[in-house]
C-alpha cells in the first residue's frame, strides 16, 4: 500500500445560530508513504475540521477517506490504531483534543488502554 491517507469529496456542514455553515466541502487528497504533507489554508477554511473528521473524532458527512489502508467512516477502530493527533491550541487548558497511541497497532484500543492518549474532546 503507498497511500497512507486518502480522502474523496470530504464534506462537512454544522448549523450555527440557524444557519447552514459548509465548513469543508468536497476536500480531495492523498498523502503517500515517506511524504512530509503541510495542509494549508486561511483560517475558517476547513483544516481542523478535515482532521478531525479524518482522525474519526468528528463524523464525515459525505465523501470517504481511509487511513492506513481502512475506512474511516466503517472502520474507525483501526484507524484509531494508526494514527496520533494533538490539534493546535491548548492540551492541558479547558479546551484539548488528543486522539494518539504509541504502542503497536496491536494491543488495545485507545479508550480502554491506559499507555494510550486517549481520543477524546473536552471543554
Ligand atoms: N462545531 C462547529 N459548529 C459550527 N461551525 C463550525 C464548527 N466547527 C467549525 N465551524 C465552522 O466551520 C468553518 C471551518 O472551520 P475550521 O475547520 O475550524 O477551519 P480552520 O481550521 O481551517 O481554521 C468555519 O467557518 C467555522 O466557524
Ligand atoms: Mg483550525
Amino acid at each position: 500500500m503507498d497511500e497512507v491517507l486518502t480522502a474523496q469529496g470530504l464534506t462537512k456542514s454544522f448549523m450555527a445560530k440557524g444557519k447552514r455553515v459548509e465548513a469543508v466541502r468536497g476536500v480531495d487528497f492523498a498523502i503517500r508513504s515517506g511524504e512530509i504533507f503541510g495542509f494549508l489554508g486561511p483560517n475558517g477554511a476547513g483544516k481542523t475540521t478535515t482532521q478531525r473528521m479524518l482522525t474519526t473524532l468528528l463524523p464525515i458527512e459525505s465523501g470517504t477517506a481511509t487511513v492506513a489502508g481502512y475506512d474511516v467512516a466503517h472502520q474507525p477502530r483501526q484507524v484509531r490504531q494508526h494514527v496520533g493527533y494533538v490539534r493546535a491550541g491548548p492540551i492541558f487548558g479547558t479546551k484539548s483534543e488528543v486522539c494518539g497511541s504509541r504502542g503497536p497497532p496491536s494491543s488495545s484500543p485507545p479508550t480502554t488502554s491506559t499507555k494510550r492518549t486517549p481520543c477524546a474532546t473536552a471543554s
